[in-house]
């Protein structure tokens, strides 16, 4: 219970690293991605979009018909409130659920705490707690603005080891700071989750740092999420096919 799916990723077919990002304005819509994708990617993610306009209700019809839900609300508050905010996410099922590592040290152990007691009191499955580093819409410039002048990719490693020293189960990163990360933190079970995925022609619409679906598995992304690449093309099966293309992981 304690340690969900962690043994299944090292086989993982490379459509099971993909988590669908369900960025929409209603639950119908949700529902028709979901129909047209439910068994073509690993797990969804719902995000403060669809969150705000369907609220947790969905998120439990969707966990309770069996789909695995990464819920990114990407919390950020004090310690007792992200803590308590990550117990209720757990308690509607969700697979996994997101922190901003920006809110330090107390508040990634408190929330890590938090869930496993309460996963474990209540018997359920314990999520994946995962941490934002950098948004992968930013950059050097970006960080620049709130005071952030280290560089990007100093900034991510140094986020990445303090999640992993709070017992977060991996982070969320551009696909370029992947090789850092993997040089920051050497636990092999630490996951990196990667936006930003694009098809190579494609737009990086306000993605800064993309890179494509098979450069980031062969860097070793274990998941990947992927949004307006699929859920607005006209044929959301062949988009999903071209971005997999030919990867062999
Ligand atoms: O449409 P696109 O593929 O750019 O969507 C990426 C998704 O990943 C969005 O839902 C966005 O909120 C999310 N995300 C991100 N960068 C992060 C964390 C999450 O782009 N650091």
């Amino acid at each position: 219970m304690t340690k969900p799916f962690a043994s299944e990723y090292p086989v993982l077919r490379p459509k099971d690293r993909i988590i669908s990002a369900l960025d929409v304005a209603t639950a119908a819509e949700a529902r028709e991605i979901i129909g047209e994708l439910g068994s073509e990617v690993g797990a969804f993610k719902i995000g403060s979009q669809l969150f705000t306009a369907a609220g947790p209700a969905l998120v439990r019809e969707f966990t309770d018909a069996g789909l695995r839900i990464f819920l990114d609300l990407k919390f950020h508050d004090i310690p007792n409130t992200v803590a308590n905010a990550a117990v209720e996410a757990a308690r509607l099922g969700v697979w996994m659920l997101n922190v901003h590592t920006l809110g330090g040290s107390e508040m990634m152990k408190r929330t890590v705490d938090a869930v496993r007691l309460a996963c474990e009191k209540e018997k359920i499955a314990r999520p994946l707690v995962i941490g934002v580093t950098i948004l992968t819409s930013s950059t050097d410039a970006v960080l620049g603005e709130i005071g952030i002048d280290s560089g990007i990719e100093e900034q991510v490693a140094k986020l990445a080891r303090l999640a992993a020293d709070c017992g977060l189960d991996g982070v969320v990163a551009s696909p370029h700071e992947i090789k850092t990360i993997k040089e920051a933190v050497t636990k092999p079970e630490f996951l990196i989750v990667t936006p930003g995925i694009r098809l190579q022609s494609a737009t990086k619409d306000d993605q800064k740092r993309v890179k494509t679906f098979t450069e980031a598995i062969d860097d070793g992304a274990d998941f990947v999420v992927i949004g307006r690449p699929i859920i607005q093309a006209k044929d959301r099966s062949e988009a999903l096919k071209q971005i997999i293309g030919s990867t062999h992981k």
